[in-house]
């Protein structure tokens, strides 16, 4: 395994791949994830909103991915994902995220730069790496009914100052992507995802992972997105999952046997965005 998240970041930029983030803020859909992780020898990221790591327990939730790691040998990492409380921030540093995500993209420019830096200077000492976001990505981790609107994306020049001036690790892109499922699939700018890698030479995030195109995906890791961070298609399957077992077996009480068919079918859908992605590093 290798030293840290920042190795397997520059293995995935040299090795034109990208690490996926799965959110969770349950045990059954944390241990889907280490299962694929642990069965491909996948790098991933877990990540927790603020919603999500309030739920699980933020202590909790670093505690169980550093066991995963250190005890058991899967390459799992966690990021706060994001994250726009600076407090909340600061002690997601101190608890041992490997990762926070700085969204100060609803601020104005001069105020998400002060803040990012600030985070920047916090978390380095630490070796935690950081994410951060100009142009707002919207939408919301939920399966949607309607349309996606498309909505107009930040200019370049403000994201290359914002990276020059903040020194964050990772950029949450707006690329056309947006969070959650809708009736159609978003309109991905590829040359975007090219142009803002080679400008701004940070790692590049694809944030809004679910309901994108397979074939979008793999041009977005062409032209050098490294982290794909993918929520609602596993909150999905968890919860179909989870509905069947139980409409299945209405008399089952031991939550260890009901819970199988959550923890299982996350497993599955991690995996084959592992193999999408190209993260699959079986020998
Ligand atoms: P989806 O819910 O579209 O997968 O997006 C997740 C995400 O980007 C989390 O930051």
């Amino acid at each position: 395994m290798l030293k840290n998240l920042i190795d397997y970041l520059n293995k995935a930029k040299n090795e034109n791949f990208a690490i996926g983030q799965f959110n969770f803020s349950t045990i059954d859909q944390l241990q889907g994830i280490a299962k694929a992780s642990l069965e491909m020898s996948a790098p991933v990221i877990c990540g927790t909103s603020t919603g999500e790591a309030q739920f699980f327990g933020m202590y909790e939730a670093v505690a169980m991915v550093k066991a995963l790691r250190e005890e058991r040998g899967v390459p799992i990492f966690i990021n706060l994902d994001h994250g726009k409380d600076i407090d909340l921030i600061k002690k997601a540093v101190d608890i041992g995220y490997d990762a926070v995500h700085f969204d100060g993209s609803e601020l104005d420019i001069e105020d998400n730069i002060s803040l990012a830096k600030e985070v920047v200077d916090y978390a380095k000492n630490k070796d935690v790496v950081v994410e951060g976001e100009v142009g707002k990505i919207g939408g919301s981790s939920s399966v949607h009914e309607d349309k996606l609107e498309q909505s107009t994306l930040t200019s370049m020049d403000k994201i290359v100052r914002f990276i020059k001036e903040t020194g964050v690790d990772t950029l949450a892109l707006d690329a056309g992507t947006v969070h959650g499922v809708y009736s159609n699939s978003p309109e991905i700018d590829f040359n975007r995802i090219e142009e803002a890698s080679i400008k701004t030479n940070s790692f590049i995030v694809l944030h809004g992972g679910s309901g994108v195109e397979d074939e979008d995906i793999k041009e977005a890791v062409k032209k050098g997105v490294v982290k794909i961070n993918i929520n609602t298609e596993l909150r999905a399957v968890w919860r179909d999952a989870l509905y069947k077992e139980m409409s299945d077996n209405p008399k089952q009480i031991v939550p260890y046997k009901i819970l199988c068919a959550s923890r299982d079918a996350v497993s599955k859908k991690t995996k084959q965005k592992i193999i999408l992605f190209g993260s699959d590093l079986r020998q």
